[in-house]
């Protein structure tokens, strides 16, 4: 049975791409479900000059695929306001102010006011100092913020935008977003790990041989060019949504499962991870930049990126961590664009058996067994599969890999929440679970950094990987080195 929030939302950015595409659907979908009816509201601002009731065709454009309930959407609709804002100006604030106390009233939202920044990051830290400024923030019920990424483009800009955040907003009260922390399978790591004995009790390196994160896609930069010729995957990719995957896959179980617990232990786990040398992060980090494809331009080709562009389209990278449960464990991480295909997977290798009394060296067969490998399906198809040794059917003894599968039915799909909607959900109701906290954020640039800084002055020689494939030939001899190769692999 869900519980109605009473919240006034203010959107920074209501007319950006984000807003259009996810955030109005997610809220109504929220509001069909009953989290949020009669006592929310939302004041929308951008520069553009608009009327409520052009905002409210707008947001009921955005939602007109989702299937509802007769007059059920223009209903949501009327929940939704708008005032003309520059964010750069402070007596701008003033406006927003007064809407805010009106709606307030007018919905008896009890002072509950979440802020919602989904605008470029360079704005962030102004319109946090503002909001204090010029008296957005109530007394009488919460203030939230709920922030995009990208958080900073190093560790020195990350701290300076959260010590502006920091005069408006206590930690507690900043969600920061990572939404593939709003992922089904994500959410899962933690049930599959702590809810089961019979895998928490094999996670540690004592049976675990390595672990694999690849998050591929199959497009290019596609319309992003402008914003990631100045990111690149290491910043896009690596620093957030990498991280936040390795640092469920490699915490101690938390005390209980609150978000505080939670984060403790991410945080914890962060502090192990090895930050390397500049001389280790060459050698433990790969990049590469896609190259043409028939009629398909280069990286370098593709409008609005600078014809000689250094942007990495690709990383690869071996972490380790410095910790008991993980000593000698390497984590490989992989992620590109213009790769084979679009996919996020979790694999999990086991340590075979020290002997192998299948193995037949007489008939030339050396090794019998393969390694048990949990994958976790993290997108587009969500379950998890558990590849074990069995016996191959008929006469003689020879063993084969077989696998124990569970993924999710397309109709349960259909019921599990988009990322926006569950994160909108969480910070609605106050649970910082899902998001990154600053501490996670400040570790995981710290170790991008490194490497960062010495990709900055090494020119590259990109492009190094033809798309449809699976990344440079140096992303596969990062683990050949170490005697491994990826799970996922074309070249099998
Ligand atoms: N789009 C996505 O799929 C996506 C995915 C993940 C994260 N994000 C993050 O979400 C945030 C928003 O992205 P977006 O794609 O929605 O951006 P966008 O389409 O460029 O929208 C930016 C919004 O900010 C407003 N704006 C710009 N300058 C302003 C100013 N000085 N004062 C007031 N409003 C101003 C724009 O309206 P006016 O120009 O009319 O003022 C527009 O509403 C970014 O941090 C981005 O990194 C986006």
């Amino acid at each position: 049975m869900a519980t109605e929030n009473k919240a006034l939302i203010t959107l920074f950015g209501a007319t950006g791409d984000l807003a259009k595409r996810k955030l109005y659907t997610s809220l109504f979908k929220l509001y069909q479900k009953g989290y949020l009816a009669d006592h929310f509201a939302l004041l929308g601002t951008s520069r553009h000059e608009m009327s409520d009731e052009e905002f409210q065709e707008m947001v009921l454009d955005s939602i007109k695929d989702i299937p509802a309930k007769d007059g059920e959407a223009e209903e949501f609709s009327k929940h939704f306001f708008y005032c003309a804002h520059d964010v750069t100006k402070p007596e701008h604030y003033a406006k927003l102010r007064d809407r805010l106390a009106e709606l307030d009233k007018q919905f008896g939202t009890e002072g509950n006011r979440l802020f919602y920044m989904s605008m470029a990051p360079q704005f962030f830290g102004t319109i946090a100092i503002n909001i204090k400024k010029q008296g957005l923030l109530t007394d009488d019920g919460y203030n939230r913020l709920v922030i995009e990424k990208p958080f900073g483009r190093d560790f020195d800009s990350a701290k300076k935008l959260n010590d502006e955040l920091s005069q408006t907003f206590e930690e507690n009260q900043i969600f920061r977003i990572d939404h593939y922390l709003g992922k089904e399978m994500v959410q899962n790591i933690q049930a599959l790990r702590f809810g089961n004995p019979v895998i928490e009790a094999l996670w540690n390196n004592r049976y675990i041989d390595n672990i694999q994160v690849t998050l591929s896609e199959k497009l290019g930069v596609e319309e992003r060019a402008g914003y990631y010729d100045h990111s690149g995957a290491l910043r896009d990719m690596l620093q957030n949504h990498i991280m936040q995957v390795v640092a469920q896959l490699a915490m101690e179980e938390p005390v209980a499962f609150t978000d505080d617990d939670v984060r403790v232990e991410k945080i914890k786990a962060l502090r192990s991870l090895r930050v390397y040398t500049p001389s280790q992060a060459a050698a433990n980090f790969v990049r590469g930049q896609y190259g043409a494809e028939g009629s398909q331009p280069a990286y370098r080709n593709e409008d609005g990126v600078d014809p000689e562009s250094g942007t990495e389209t690709f990383v690869a990278a071996k972490l380790m961590f410095d910790n008991y449960r993980w000593s000698g464990v390497p984590f490989y991480v992989r992620t590109g664009k213009k790769l084979a295909d679009k996919f996020t997977r979790i694999d999990v290798v086991f340590k075979k058996p020290l002997i192998d009394i299948f193995a037949n060296p007489n008939s030339g067969n050396e090794q019998a067994l393969h390694s048990n490998v949990l994958t976790i399906f993290v997108e587009p198809k969500s379950g998890f599969a558990l590849q074990l040794n069995a016996k191959h059917v008929g006469q003689g003894y020879t063993t084969e890999p077989v696998d124990l599968k569970f993924l999710q039915s397309d109709s349960a799909k259909k019921e599990s929440p988009e990322p926006y909607e569950r994160l909108f959900h969480d910070a609605l109701e106050g649970n910082h679970t899902n998001f990154a906290s600053w501490a996670e954020i400040a570790y995981a640039w710290k170790f991008v950094d490194v490497i960062r800084n010495l990709w900055d002055i090494e020119k590259p020689q990109f492009p190094n990987y033809t798309p449809g494939s699976m990344g440079p030939a140096a992303a596969s001899e990062l683990l050949a080195r170490d005697g491994r190769k990826w799970v996922y692999d074309l070249n099998k």
